[in-house]
């Protein structure tokens, strides 16, 4: 399948994993990388930029594609040292970025500069028409469906994606709710040029993450998923568990003066005690309403393989069936 994503970054399908914070690590870019998506390393997990272009020497090693790297910008007190993370990406001969968070309007020269193809993750129209306007090669378009953050608009897929179809030049791709061949088939007749995914890419063999993270998403269902720190403005879907429950309880006695100090105990540190001990329920850590769709955790290759086919396969069968009068 050639979309306008499959040529923009040289990859055979059109299918990119998210970056994901303790989870987007070298093991799993290349494994989605060699089964012809778009594998993507977490910049910030890796803790300094040296780190960083390790990281990206071991993906390397394991695979000759293309994949990339996320450069999340957060709303944080001290930033990370952004322009380093940049120069260790380009040195090291990444030329894809997905950017997400704020808008990375103040970096782009930097990328541009160094030949990157960017790709901003946004959850509205608006942010979508600015990453255009800024000079961002494609947009990853995240709906309310999304693991991590949504944003505050609530706008799930269905309505979003058709929108940013309407108003966009560059080409996007369908992130939030993305699970499997009749995802990525709704994606690209939404308008889409492919998907991105991040819950379903956690529960498969290759993601270096503990085995009972991969079992939570296969027991959970679509309505195990919570939203969090909307009073912050910085709201969040995850996985529930007793610490969420606290979390939402103390949101609910806080209301509107919810402080981030108030849910420390929640959310700080969690991730490497989720991802590497497998505590699952040591505190809030993202996850997609897509849980409802995992079943199984099989490796990058056949999910990919299993994705593609399948699409192939509704698209010659089940819509052309129905346009030529067959019962699919
Ligand atoms: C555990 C987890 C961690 C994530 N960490 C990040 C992150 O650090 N930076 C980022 O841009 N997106 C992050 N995301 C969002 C994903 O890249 C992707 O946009 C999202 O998961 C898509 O929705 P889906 O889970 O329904 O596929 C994370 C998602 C999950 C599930």
């Amino acid at each position: 399948m050639k979309t306008a994503i499959t040529e923009l970054f040289g990859i055979e399908h059109p299918i990119i994993q998210g970056g994901m914070h303790y989870v987007g690590f070298a093991e799993l870019a290349a494994a989605v990388s060699n089964a012809g998506g778009l594998g993507i390393i977490t910049g910030l997990t890796q803790k300094t930029p040296e780190l960083l272009a390790k990281e990206i020497a071991r993906c390397q090693d394991m695979t000759g594609r293309p994949f990339g790297v996320n450069l999340t910008f957060l709303p944080a007190f001290t930033a990370p040292p952004y322009p380093e993370y940049i120069r260790a990406i380009v040195e090291s001969g990444v030329r894809i970025v997905e950017t997400a968070g704020r808008n990375p309007e103040a970096y782009m020269a930097a990328l541009k500069a160094a030949g990157v193809k960017v790709i901003h993750k946004c959850t509205s129209v608006r942010h979508a028409l600015k990453a255009e306007q800024i000079g961002c090669d494609a947009v990853s378009v995240d709906g309310f469906e999304c693991g991590g953050h949504p944003g505050e608009d609530d706008i799930p897929n269905m309505i979003l994606l058709p929108r940013a179809a309407d108003e966009l030049r560059i080409p996007f791709v369908a992130s939030g709710g993305m699970a499997d061949a009749r995802s990525l088939v709704a994606a690209l007749a939404l308008g889409a040029e492919g998907m991105n995914m991040g819950t379903r890419f956690i529960a498969t063999k290759e993601a270096p993450v503990h085995d009972n993270v991969k079992q939570a998403l296969v027991a959970a269902s679509e309505r195990d998923t919570r939203l969090i720190m909307r009073a912050l403005r910085n709201t969040e879907r995850v996985l529930n568990n007793r610490k969420v429950e606290r979390l939402m309880e103390i949101e609910r006695e806080k209301g509107d003066s919810l402080r981030i100090d108030d849910i420390m105990e929640q959310v700080a540190g969690v991730y490497p005690r989720v991802m590497i001990e497998g505590d699952v329920n040591a505190g809030a850590w993202s996850c997609g309403m897509t849980a409802g769709l995992i079943h199984d955790v099989p490796s990058c290759k056949d999910l990919i393989e299993r994705i593609v086919s399948g699409a192939e396969r509704i698209i010659r069968q089940r819509l052309t069936g129905l346009l030529e009068g067959r019962a699919a």
